[in-house]
């Protein structure tokens, strides 16, 4: 079994989504987790891993397809939808801003997070609402935040503390 966990993530190059990204894979350890750009992915890429972690940013906020068209995640849709993931582990971190989208705040972690409930898949490192300020998000299942959200636009000064214990939750979660 591959140890290692793979971070799959979009947009690329530049983005906060990747700054994010970079960031997880540092606080795991460099050699303990891989970066995998979504654009570039496919089933192939995630059969290797049965340890997971998706990035995501929320840009639009009508459905899924509005926001996917023009996104790295759209490229790497149709290979999740075919994708044998059952059994795996998957943790989910979304770049969101709950200054200008209160009733939007990091909805992509929802659309993803909904993509994945017919796959048989573990989801881990929900994270409680009560460190966030927003009104309405899609991202919240039961109480909770389905992944952990970061606001790189508006708490960037939030993020590697937010970070460091997601972490730290998820490396207990992943191997229970
Ligand atoms: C056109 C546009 C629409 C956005 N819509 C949302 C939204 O609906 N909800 C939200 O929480 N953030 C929204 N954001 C904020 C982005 O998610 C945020 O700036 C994020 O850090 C961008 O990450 P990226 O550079 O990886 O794409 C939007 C940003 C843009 C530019």
């Amino acid at each position: 079994m591959n140890k290692k966990i793979g971070i799959f993530y979009g947009p690329a190059r530049g983005s906060n989504t990747e700054k994010v990204a970079q960031k997880v894979a540092r606080e795991i350890g460099a050699d303990q987790a891989d970066m995998i750009e979504v654009k570039e992915a496919t089933t192939e890429d995630l059969k290797k891993y049965d340890r997971l972690i998706f990035g995501v940013s929320t840009i639009g906020k009508e459905t899924w397809d509005g926001y996917a068209s023009r996104g790295d995640w759209d490229k790497f849709r149709p290979e999740l939808d075919k994708a044998d993931l059952k059994g795996k582990t998957i943790a989910l971190f979304c770049l969101g801003d709950h200054v200008t989208y209160p009733r939007h705040f990091v909805d992509a972690l929802g659309m993803i997070y909904e993509i994945l409930q017919d796959k048989n898949v573990r989801i881990i490192g929900h994270v409680e609402p009560s460190g966030y300020e927003f009104e309405e998000s899609q991202g919240i299942y039961d109480g909770k935040f389905v992944g952990l959200p970061i606001d790189e636009d508006f708490e960037p000064e939030l993020t590697d503390q937010r970070v460091k214990n997601w972490v730290a939750q998820i490396r207990k979660e992943f191997d229970q």
